[in-house]
């Protein structure tokens, strides 16, 4: 999967995807990402990329030359790639939206600054908006590898061959189980007696009475949309019922 990424500041991609499991999946070709310097296309000897807004108000908006002609330069390699712009008034960005778009083969991803680009950017290019979170970051960029790195897990060979994006938080909607490794006892603390046994059903049962416990603690809203067994609902009723202990750390 390609990303193309215009943004004013390049250099603020150099390090954060070439680390870990991004570094590896770009290694072995599963994802490529381009940065496109939107200052590049300015036509002017200043190389001006933002102006005051038509009609006062406070601070600079992008402007649409040189926006249109960064989008344009990647689509005319690739006219069915598809744009995206990160900005607080977009979509809001979960699980089901990065595995949505880890089906695309190109995403180009335009990072807004100052007070965002003008509005005819969005008008002519923009095929999806999308927010990281209801806060105001000083740019695009950050968002725009909140995204990259959530959609490219969901690329097969990027988590690795037994390691899948299924068992992650949100998968069924349901936040992840607790996980323990060695030492079997840290300052008075254990870990659970099942994990130990070697019984994987029993296991596999406790996981997913776990993530029930947590996602009923700490984001109730979740289930709503989750899959539930008769049984399952039953639980959540006796966790409701009889464990009032709070789970919020
Ligand atoms: N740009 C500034 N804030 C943002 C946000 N919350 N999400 C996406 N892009 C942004």
């Amino acid at each position: 999967m390609r990303f193309d990424i215009l943004t004013l500041f390049p250099d603020m991609f150099s390090s954060p995807l070439k680390e870990s499991i991004m570094g590896r999946a770009i290694e072995k070709g599963l994802v490529q990402i381009r940065t496109v310097n939107i200052r590049d296309f300015t036509l002017d000897k200043h190389q001006v990329v933002d102006d005051t807004p038509y009609g006062g108000g406070q601070g600079m908006v992008m402007k649409v030359e040189p926006v249109a002609r960064a989008i344009e330069s990647v689509k005319s390699k690739n006219p069915s790639a598809l744009t995206i712009y990160l900005t607080p008034q977009g979509k809001p960005f979960n699980q089901d939206l990065a595995r949505r778009l880890s089906s695309q083969s190109h995403l180009i991803l335009l990072c807004g600054r100052y007070e965002g680009v003008d509005e005819r950017v969005r008008e002519l290019f923009i095929d999806e908006e999308i927010s990281i979170g209801d806060y105001v970051l000083t740019g695009g960029e950050l968002a725009a590898m909140v995204v990259i790195d959530a959609i490219s897990r969901f690329i097969p060979g990027v988590l690795g061959s037994e390691r899948s994006a299924e068992e992650d938080s949100f998968f069924n909607s349901l936040l992840e189980y607790p996980q323990y490794t060695r030492p079997f006892e840290f300052r008075g603390k254990g870990v659970p007696e099942v994990l130990l046994s070697g019984n994987h059903s029993a296991i596999s049962l406790w996981r997913r009475k776990e993530a029930l416990r947590r996602t009923l603690l700490r984001r109730p809203d979740l289930l709503a949309k989750a899959l539930l067994t008769e049984e399952e609902k039953g639980f959540l009723e006796e966790i409701l019922n009889n464990d009032s202990k709070s789970d919020g750390s």
